[in-house]
């Protein structure tokens, strides 16, 4: 089988190399692709936001299967593009993307199928907004209801704040993703993700994460994309898991069918474990970066089955089997990430450490010749396995700490919750 992966983030460089391992495949493409990518498929230089483009590619490369990984993708229908061109691909449709793409489409699921989540009032004024806000107090969040790299949203620990976000959200900040905002009740409790695959009716349970958005130690500064996670997170008990998935995924999966817009996917749930049980917090409507990078590094089966079933409408009895590990992984990014940051700094020692327990995955690199270069704010994804995670976490910093690249930073922290609760 030929296969094409679509993205360029370490989410992606993870997913060509689970994919690369699998007997079923004879060529790998990743499209756009990145430094690690070019040196284990063939990337091809494709604009992914021209989905004609990425069809002709497809067919020109005879690709049987495409996977796609990033969320701006999957929201822009290129999952039925493709498929109207006759590629079968691993991608939501474009209506049920909306899970990730609007805040008020998940909201409204969520009241119809009583679903378990913030409660919420959406807006599409300003005058209206802060209206809202005065009758509900601090704290309180505030969301630009269309997607915005995750950066749309701020938890406002005053009124004051509050007021400044609305004041942004309608001034443009977040251009279209900020014509409406949804103002949501302040869940209280501690963040985990949990993953399943659905071909739209069978659910196969994945795996859970938890990711640090934060830029800096200790849960401080801006919030990132995401600057490391680790799988699995045990603070997801197995009674949380339960009432997730009776109370919030089959609902959801059930709810999407009963409407007439199946969902077909990696459904990844970013839940809140407060005090009456989990809640959801947002659907992401593909896979997590970078919590795939530790998802694939423990992932014993063959990945390329299960997404073939995904798209195939063939899930129900397929089964997935897991190291019995933990993985973790630290982000290197450029110094500045994620405010402004500059390109082209060389990165040296990272090729050769690559071993059983460790992968380093590339996501904002390049090669130029024999040079690595930095090409992105996130840019490495330093990743181990081990038996606890402070195992996992102290393989990963010493692959960190073999890395020269003196314009990278990254957090010195990641998996600090678990390895607070773990003994060894
Ligand atoms: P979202 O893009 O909706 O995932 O929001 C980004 C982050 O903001 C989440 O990962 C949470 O840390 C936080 N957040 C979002 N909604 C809430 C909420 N209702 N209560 C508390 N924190 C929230
Ligand atoms: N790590 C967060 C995300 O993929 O959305």
């Amino acid at each position: 089988m030929r296969v094409m992966v679509i993205g360029s983030g370490g989410r992606e460089h993870a997913l060509a190399w689970k994919i690369a391992q699998s007997p079923l495949v004879e060529a790998l493409f990743v499209a756009p692709g990145n430094g690690g990518t070019d040196a284990m498929a063939q990337n091809v230089a494709v604009d992914i936001t021209d989905h004609g483009a990425v069809a002709a590619a497809a067919k020109a490369h005879a690709i049987d299967f495409v996977v796609v990984g990033p969320d701006a993708q999957v929201v822009a229908g290129l999952g039925d593009d493709l498929r109207a061109a006759g590629i079968i691909c691993f991608c939501p449709s474009k209506q049920a993307g909306q899970l990730e793409g609007s805040k008020s489409f998940t909201k409204a699921l969520c009241d119809e199928f009583d679903i378990p989540t913030a409660a919420y009032g959406r807006f599409e004024d300003e005058a209206s907004a802060l209206a809202y806000l005065y009758t509900q107090g601090a704290p309180i969040v505030v969301k630009a209801d269309g997607l915005a790299a995750g950066k749309g949203v701020t938890v406002a620990m005053s009124v004051e704040e509050a007021e400044e976000a609305i004041i942004d959200c309608f001034s443009g900040a977040f251009g279209a993703s900020g014509a409406a905002v949804v103002i949501e009740e302040f869940m209280e409790g501690e963040e985990v993700s949990l993953f399943v695959l659905t071909d739209g009716e069978a659910i196969l349970p994945l795996t859970t994460a938890q990711d640090h958005k934060r830029a800096f130690d200790g849960d401080q500064g801006p919030n990132t994309g995401g600057m490391g996670a680790y799988s699995p997170a045990p603070v997801l008990t197995s009674d949380a898991y339960d009432a997730a998935m009776a109370r919030i995924i089959e609902p959801t999966v059930r709810g999407m069918a009963k409407r007439g817009t199946p969902y077909a996917g990696v459904l990844y749930a970013g839940l809140m474990l407060t005090e009456d049980g989990p809640k959801l917090v947002e659907y992401n409507a593909r896979f997590g970066d970078p919590e795939t990078q530790v998802m694939m590094m423990r992932m014993e089966s063959d990945i390329v089955p299960l997404l073939q079933a995904v798209a195939t409408g063939t899930l129900a009895g397929r089964k997935v089997a897991w190291k019995d590990a933990y993985a973790l992984t630290v982000i290197m990014a450029t110094k500045g990430y994620p405010g402004e940051y500059g390109k082209g700094s060389q990165i040296r020692d990272t090729d050769g450490l690559d071993s059983d327990t460790l992968t380093v995955f590339h996501a904002g690199t390049k090669r130029d010749g024999e040079r690595l270069i930095a090409n992105g704010g996130r840019v490495l994804n330093v990743t181990a396995l081990g038996a606890s995670v402070k195992e996992a976490q102290k393989r990963a910093y010493a692959g960190v700490d073999a890395i020269d690249w003196p314009e990278g930073f990254c957090r010195r922290d990641i998996g600090w919750r678990e390895v607070s609760r773990q003994k060894n």
